[in-house]
């Protein structure tokens, strides 16, 4: 982005994988995927951009989850995932005080695919009306990473 655009104006830290299953469900490969990417990634990308940002006076979005705050057993890892974001954000709220906002969205349900697989609200050729999913639609919470 700095090569190609010589700033940086906003990361949006929204990328995630929900491995359904209580944490004795998962293997080692399948904890480290999912603290991997919903956890590390989140940390050192922000840490990447976050020079850049304040040059710019730019903003840090973080797309965490109402399961940051109320762990759902199927999603025990990847709900815990979202409270570090959660308090990633709180940490870097205190930190970075002058040039760079921090912003936080908790949504609840979002009727993506990875809902629907992982809720088994797929229709199916036994339930063909099934819904997709439930929640809420993803582009009510792609227009609140835009307002930030
Ligand atoms: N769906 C919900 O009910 C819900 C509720 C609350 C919060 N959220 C949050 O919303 C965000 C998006 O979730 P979603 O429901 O839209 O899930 P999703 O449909 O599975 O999308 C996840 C996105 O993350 C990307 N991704 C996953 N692993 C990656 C990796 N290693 N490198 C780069 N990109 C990677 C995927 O890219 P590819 O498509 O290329 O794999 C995909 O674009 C997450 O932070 C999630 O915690 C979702």
């Amino acid at each position: 982005m700095i090569e190609r655009y010589g700033r940086l104006d906003a990361l949006v830290n929204n990328a995630a994988v929900g491995r359904v299953g209580r944490l004795t469900d998962l293997d080692a490969e399948g904890v480290c995927e999912v603290m991997t990417t919903n956890f590390v990634a989140v940390a050192d990308l922000t840490r990447l951009a976050l020079p850049h940002v304040r040059r710019t006076q730019g903003d840090i979005v973080m797309v965490a989850s109402a399961l940051a705050w109320f762990p759902a057993p199927p999603l025990s890892l990847y709900s815990a995932t979202r409270a570090s974001v959660h308090g990633l954000v709180a940490a870097l709220r205190r930190q970075e005080t002058r040039d760079v906002r921090v912003h936080e969205i908790l949504p609840g349900f979002v009727a993506t695919e990875w809902l629907a697989y992982a809720s088994g609200w797929r229709p199916t050729d036994a339930r063909p009306h099934a819904a997709t999913a439930i929640g809420t639609a993803p582009s009510r919470v792609a227009a609140m990473v835009e307002r930030c």
